[in-house]
């Protein structure tokens, strides 16, 4: 669930998840046993509130994985808003077709393949909201851009700017070593963007909200 919360706490905490929806069940399932990275489900209720409060028309989101998070988004808008999703992996892309369609929200979720940084330049739609979750190393291009596609306003909401508590931590195993600075150094430039009010929340792997002045 967490990467931030002590045992207790989240095996407490578990208790008051209402999750029913078996196909949500299961991609869960399937995430967990063929290690894809998916949003915690403290995660995925924080970004499914967020969607209901701020109730965008158009919703953009950066690394669709096995449709997960997007699943999660469309069941929550509107009869007319959609949500666009960006997904660069091939087998990821097909699964997550499959998922869409089981899932009946096809009609709310348009699903791009394709690299982010080569499929943004080429969208010429604002939107209301926008869910950063692809690769580290390319989160400052993507948020730079993020924020010329996202409305005034708007919401963006980035994961893992805790990175599974290593961010604040002295001791980073080395082969993280890397990919913790690229985070660290993110913080950084996200929360000193002039034009964003932002906060850092520990839900799950680190909740970054901005909204765009
Ligand atoms: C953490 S997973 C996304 C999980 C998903 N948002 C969820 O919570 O269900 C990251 C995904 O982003 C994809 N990805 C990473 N960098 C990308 C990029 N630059 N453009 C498009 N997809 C990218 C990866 O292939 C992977 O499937």
């Amino acid at each position: 669930m967490s990467s931030i919360l002590k045992s207790e706490q989240e095996k407490y905490l578990s208790k008051f998840i209402k999750e029913k929806d078996p196909l949500i069940l299961e991609m869960e399932a399937y995430a967990e046993e063929n290690h894809v990275p998916i949003l915690s489900r403290d995660s995925a209720e924080f970004l499914e509130m967020q969607i209901r409060i701020t109730n965008p028309k158009r919703v953009l989101e950066l690394g669709t994985a096995i449709a997960y998070s997007s699943i999660r988004i469309a069941r929550n808008l509107k009869k007319k808003s959609v949500v666009y999703t960006i997904e660069k992996s091939k087998d990821n892309l097909k699964i997550a077709k499959k998922n869409i369609t089981r899932s009946g929200l096809g009609d709310k979720i348009h699903l791009i393949f394709g690299n982010a940084l080569e499929e943004l330049p080429k969208i010429n739609k604002k939107f209301d909201f926008i869910f950063l979750d692809a690769d580290k190393t390319d989160y400052k291009k993507l948020f730079d851009y993020s924020l010329i596609l996202l409305k005034k306003g708007g919401m963006i909401f980035i994961d893992n700017l805790l990175w599974h508590g290593l961010a604040a931590s002295t001791k980073i195993p080395k082969d993280q070593k890397n990919s913790t600075r690229i985070i660290q150094e993110f913080n950084e430039i996200f929360s000193a963007r002039a034009n964003l009010i932002t906060t850092i929340l520990p839900i799950g792997d680190g909740i970054g909200l901005g909204i765009k002045k």
